[in-house]
Parts: C-alpha cells; structure tokens; sequence
C-alpha cells in the first residue's frame, strides 16, 4: 500500500502567527495526532511535509529535526552553483535537512509563461530541476495541472501525458520511484473551487496508467496527490480514491486546526 502524503504549501505567507509558533504549532498538533492515529483500528501512518518560504527554513530545521515531520522548498535550481541570481541549489537545499522539494508548481510556470516560453520548453526546465533533485538525494514533488482554458478544451491529458513522457525521457520510469507527482488543475488552485473526488480520481488514474505503460510496479507504488482548494470538509472525500495518495495543500496549511484534520483524512484513507 502506498504512504498517504500530505504536503503544506505555504507559498510567499507570512503566518498570521510567527513562522516559528506555526512550525511548533503543527509539530505539537501532529504528534497528537499520531498518538490518536495510533488508537484508532482503521488508520494508517502518514508522511507530513511543510514547504515554508526558504527564509523560514533554518526555523524548520531547529524546530522539525528528530520529529517525524519533513520539510522542503518551494523549487530549487536546475544549476549545481554559479551566477544564477535569487536561485538556491539542491546542494544548499539539502544542508538545511530537506527531504522534498517542490518542481514546476504553477505559480511558478506563470512566471516563465510570461516570457512566452513554449510549454514543451517549461516541462524541460521542470525535468532538469527534477533530475538536479534526485541526483542530491531529494524527493521531488512533481505539480501538474491543466489551465481553466485547457479543462473546458478537453486538453487535460493532454497537458500531462506531455510532461509525464518528458520525465521518462529524462531519467527513466523507474527514478519516478523516487519521486511524487501531484495533479493540481491550475482552475482549482486558491478559488475555493475544488475538482470533483471523481475528477481527480480519473485525472490521477491517467497519470498512473501512462506510467504504467513504462513500468507497471513503479507505477503501482508511485505517490499522486492531490491540490486546489482542499479543506478539511472536503479532504476525506477526495482522499478516498483509489489513486489519490494525499493532498498539497495551500491557504488551509497555515490553518494548524485545518491542516491537521486534513492529515488526519489522510491516514482514514483505507477506511473510505
Ligand atoms: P490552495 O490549497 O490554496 O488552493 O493551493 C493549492 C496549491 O497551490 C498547493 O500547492
């Protein structure tokens, strides 16, 4: 069975409490959870990760080091060092404790777009990111979405199988194993507009079908989560699916009551 993951994407927020009290908030909050999680018959461990903005990152690894709680950034660099302005290299991400990076989230991709970039363009940019992360022994989580304008074209494969071949280009199917990928439909990104259980269970099985094409077993134990507008009303639903292994969650990860009740669907899972 594959590990739910869930993924707090805190973007360029500054917590309404400190960045400090928010990382010792969740870290107190999860670990109540795992002592319920632990109690409860039909609940399953989890992975939790926090991606803060990379100022915060010397707090979260103060405060996150020997918990079971990971952390990350919200990109990194496809150059090992040099003179890449404002970059930070996997190299560096790795020094501050980080297990997981985020890769071609898209918040990110617009800001390429607006240098009218041609898409194919962008997945190469993300899978040299993505084989930069995996060579300095980072989990990459992988965002794909389709555009507003792409979903009501029906082009919604079609955006990710483009991305999901250039990755198996790159480095092969089976250095996916390392890997998570996360669908997130860029309409449902911060609307409060969710895509449907069914949606994403059908978007997710794609995703998974098409890696099966190249390797069956490392499709079969691949992490795909799901983000756009998770709340913890309709978490449980969505993480139900069968290919939905958890959520990236954004606006509601800085809510610790929120987050953590997003968590906990995720470990009810196999309880449907
Ligand atoms: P929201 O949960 O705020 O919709 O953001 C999702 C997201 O972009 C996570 O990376």
């Amino acid at each position: 069975m594959r590990k739910p993951l869930v993924a707090g994407n805190w973007k360029m927020n500054s917590p309404d409490e400190s960045s400090k009290t928010l990382l010792e908030n969740i870290l107190h909050d999860s670990k109540m959870l795992d002592s319920i999680l632990k109690e409860q018959e039909n609940a399953s461990a989890i992975d939790i990760a926090l991606f803060p903005p990379s100022v915060f990152l010397r707090e979260a690894q103060e405060i996150l080091t020997g918990s079971n709680l990971h952390w990350g950034t919200q990109n990194v660099s496809a150059y090992d060092e040099g003179p890449y302005t404002g970059e930070i290299s996997a190299s560096m991400i790795k020094n501050f404790g980080c297990d997981y990076v985020l890769i071609g989230h898209s918040e990110r991709r617009c800001l390429y777009e607006k240098l009218e970039l041609d898409q194919f363009v962008l997945d190469q940019i993300v899978a040299e990111k993505y084989t930069m992360a995996t060579r300095h022994g980072l989990s990459p989580i992988i965002c794909i979405g389709e555009t507003a304008e792409d979903y009501e074209a029906g082009k919604t494969e079609e955006v990710i199988a483009r991305l999901l071949d250039v990755l198996i280009k790159h480095q092969g199917a089976k250095a996916l194993s390392q890997t998570v990928l996360a669908y997130e439909p860029v309409w449902a990104i911060g609307t409060g507009k969710s895509a449907t259980p069914e949606w994403a269970q059908e978007v997710h099985a794609f995703m998974r079908e098409r890696v099966a094409q190249s390797d069956t077993e490392t499709a079969e134990s691949l992490r795909i989560i799901y983000g756009g507008s998770v709340k913890k009303e309709n978490a449980r639903a969505i993480f139900a699916k069968p290919d939905v292994d958890g959520g990236l969650i954004g606006g509601a990860s800085l809510d610790v009551d929120q987050f953590i009740k997003i968590c906990f669907a995720a470990a009810l899972k196999e309880a449907g």
